[in-house]
């Protein structure tokens, strides 16, 4: 069977970890994209990675450009293309200029890689994920946005830590918009199957949640020149994974909601079932009157920043 091919827009730090990634989980041969300027710099990560995989023996090859027809034929294309925020900047401060970035990748992506598996990471995300998909005429399986799962990650290793169990018994779904608008459906999250609300007090967790909420801007913070990238990319990974290798997993992710949940032309964290088909369902479930409520703030808030959009 031939290798998948996975084209990443955008090397830069979440990109060369995606790279990273991929070829660490052997899923195939990794292009690295970016903008002339940067072309060193991708062909550098590639050449980069390319020597460590000896030590485990992976088998992939990784290579850099900066022109689109290397993209040729990708099955996945995942997307940090745009720039990354400042302290003191919010997401959407983000949006006029990663904008114009999304309309001219999602222009290239529908010339030379059309059958790809799309998944955006470029912030505003909502509002990214939504230009992609209406600039490229990509059908809605096919784009998805990664944001719940890397908040329900966030989550997650919180509540490990705080309970000093394994992460991988920690589950929790996340809907709504990615960082500040989130909609952590708490009564979902449980450690190793004991509901996480009968054992952290609801003011413990109240706390926990806020942390998760500001997650992405503690990073900031502590930065002072970027965004995080570590586990981002592992999200992004995570959904790619289960593209290629029909996984089905059930994973939180903007996809674009058709009359589920109410919601109706906007893409939105939902539990989505990724498989070889793309998005194959979104899993819709009876929410609380508080959770609606929640998710239609987030709703409010992702038409405001698409309204910006003019798309
Ligand atoms: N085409 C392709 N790549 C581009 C373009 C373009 N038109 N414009 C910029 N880039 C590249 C930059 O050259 C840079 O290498 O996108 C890369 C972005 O990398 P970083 O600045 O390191 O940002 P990163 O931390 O990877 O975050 C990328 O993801 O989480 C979001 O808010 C974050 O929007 C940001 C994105």
């Amino acid at each position: 069977m031939a290798r998948s091919k996975i084209t990443l827009i955008g090397g830069g730090q979440i990109g060369g970890n995606l790279a990273l990634l991929a070829a660490q989980k052997e899923l195939g041969d990794v292009v690295i994209f970016d903008i002339p300027q940067a072309e060193g710099m991708t062909k550098g990560k590639a050449l980069d990675i390319s020597q460590l995989l000896p030590h485990d023996g992976y088998d992939t090859t990784i290579t850099g450009t900066s022109n689109y027809e290397d993209i040729k034929g990708s099955d996945v294309v995942i997307i940090t293309a745009g720039i990354p925020r400042k302290p003191g900047m919010n997401r959407e401060d983000l949006l006029d200029i990663n904008l114009k970035i999304i309309t001219d990748v999602a222009n290239n992506v529908k010339k030379y890689a059309p059958g790809a598996f799309v998944i955006v990471v470029s912030n505003p995300l909502d509002a990214i994920v939504y230009a992609f998909y209406k600039v490229s005429g990509f059908s809605k399986s096919k784009v998805a946005g990664m944001a719940g799962a890397l908040d329900s990650s966030r989550f997650r290793s919180f509540i490990a830590t705080e309970l000093n169990v394994s992460v991988q018994d920690v589950q929790c779904m996340v809907m709504g918009g990615h960082g500040d608008t989130m909609v952590p459906i708490i009564r979902s999250a449980t450690v190793g199957g004991v509901p996480v609300t009968d054992l952290i007090s609801a003011e413990r967790l109240e706390e926990i949640l806020n942390r998760t909420r500001f997650a992405g801007g503690e990073i900031v913070k502590l930065f002072g020149n970027g965004s995080a990238y570590y586990a981002p990319a592992q999200s992004a990974i995570e959904m790619a994974e289960s593209y290629l290798k029909d996984k089905k997993r059930v994973i939180p992710c903007a996809s674009l909601c058709e009359g589920e949940f109410g919601i109706d032309g906007f893409f939105i964290g939902v539990p989505s079932v990724i498989g070889s088909n793309g998005i194959e369902k979104i899993i819709e479930f009876p929410l609380t009157d508080e959770e609606n409520q929640n998710l239609l703030k987030t709703l409010e808030a992702v038409k405001k920043t698409v309204a910006e959009t003019k798309l």
